[in-house]
């Protein structure tokens, strides 16, 4: 006898009646960057689709958000102003505040998510407080804190600390509750690599780094079982849901993490994924609907809760339409 998987595959529908992971717009995260000043709407060259938006024409992006029913939106600020301590991180009057304060006011249904590190604010683009060529661990923690509270005064639901310091979930959380917030959630970057994926972020958040890289802080690639251990340690510190990024080249790691997290794991589809697969489709050499749909699919099949992506507007729509 033959064994024959294929009888399952026979109609639309039967294969639907037994697919094992399903997209749904629920599982997306939306990221938005911001700018300083009035009437902008940049495009991101090397992101076609993405723009950093000045807070007056925010809302015509919230509103593409609210459209699509996708439940929530990451934000970035990219300020004019930079300086060693990153001041503009935890200013109650910077763009991202004001951004959170206007989201909570005029879109009460989507949740704000702010990613709480000092790079896009520090003159040299590292992600904590420097001294020399060396990164202060300890003292960034004060800042990261700092921002942290900074957005959750002006109304953040998550913070999403993606610096890469030790022992700063713990920091943020006891800041937080210190200044009762005790119910604003941390999604801490817990696995995050130093990776070649995030060069059109950077351009994007004008956050490179003007000396050295960041592997003294984020993690080797090489490296699955020291990402379980970076993932248990931020459960240990009191994150709520933990995370893996990159993605697309990461989906073992996931799989790894999410078979031991007691918790949701989230995983970050970043800038470098979606612009491989945006160069492809505009030279016509991909399909990228369908590049985009099996992309999110494979992230969702390898265990992620939830998908930070460029792409959820449009993946949205796809859902909708199918
Ligand atoms: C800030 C931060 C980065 C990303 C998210 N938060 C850049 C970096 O660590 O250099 C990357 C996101 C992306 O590439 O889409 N530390």
């Amino acid at each position: 006898m033959i064994i024959r998987p294929r009888r399952l595959r026979q109609t639309p529908e039967i294969r639907r009646l037994v697919r094992e992971t399903k997209l749904d717009v629920d599982d997306f995260i939306y990221p938005i960057f911001l700018v300083d000043g009035e009437d902008q709407k940049q495009p991101v060259e090397s992101m076609p689709g993405v723009y950093r938006f000045s807070l007056d024409r925010l809302p015509e992006e919230l509103d593409r958000v609210k459209e699509a029913g996708v439940l929530g939106v990451l934000y970035f600020s990219v300020p004019d102003h930079k300086d060693a301590y990153a001041s503009e991180a935890y200013s109650d009057t910077g763009t991202l505040q004001k951004a959170i304060r206007l989201t909570r006011e005029q879109y009460p249904e989507l949740i704000v998510v702010a990613d709480v590190c000092l790079c896009e604010y520090t003159d040299h683009g590292h992600c904590g407080i420097v001294h020399g060529h060396d990164i202060d661990n300890d003292e960034t923690l004060v800042y990261l804190a700092k921002m942290a509270v900074s957005c959750a005064k002006a109304g953040v639901h998550i913070v999403a600390p993606s610096d890469m310091m030790d022992g700063r979930v713990y920091a943020i959380r006891e800041a937080l509750d210190e200044n009762n917030f005790e119910n604003v959630i941390i999604m801490s970057y817990s696995t995050k690599f130093a990776s070649s994926f995030y060069g059109p972020f950077r351009e994007a958040a004008d956050s490179a780094p003007c000396f050295g890289d960041r592997r003294s802080y984020q993690m080797d690639p090489a490296n699955q079982r020291e990402a379980i251990y970076e993932s248990v340690l931020d459960i240990e510190e009191g994150a709520d849901i933990i995370m893996v990024k990159p993605i697309m080249t990461y989906l073992d790691v996931l799989a790894g993490v999410k078979e031991v997290s007691p918790i949701p794991v989230a995983a970050y589809n970043v800038s470098g994924e979606y612009a491989m697969i945006k160069a492809a489709a505009a030279q016509g050499w991909i399909d990228e609907e369908a590049v985009m749909m099996e992309t999110l699919l494979s992230i969702k099949r390898a265990g992620a809760d939830l998908i930070i992506t460029y792409f959820a507007l449009d993946a949205a729509r796809c859902l909708k339409e199918s």
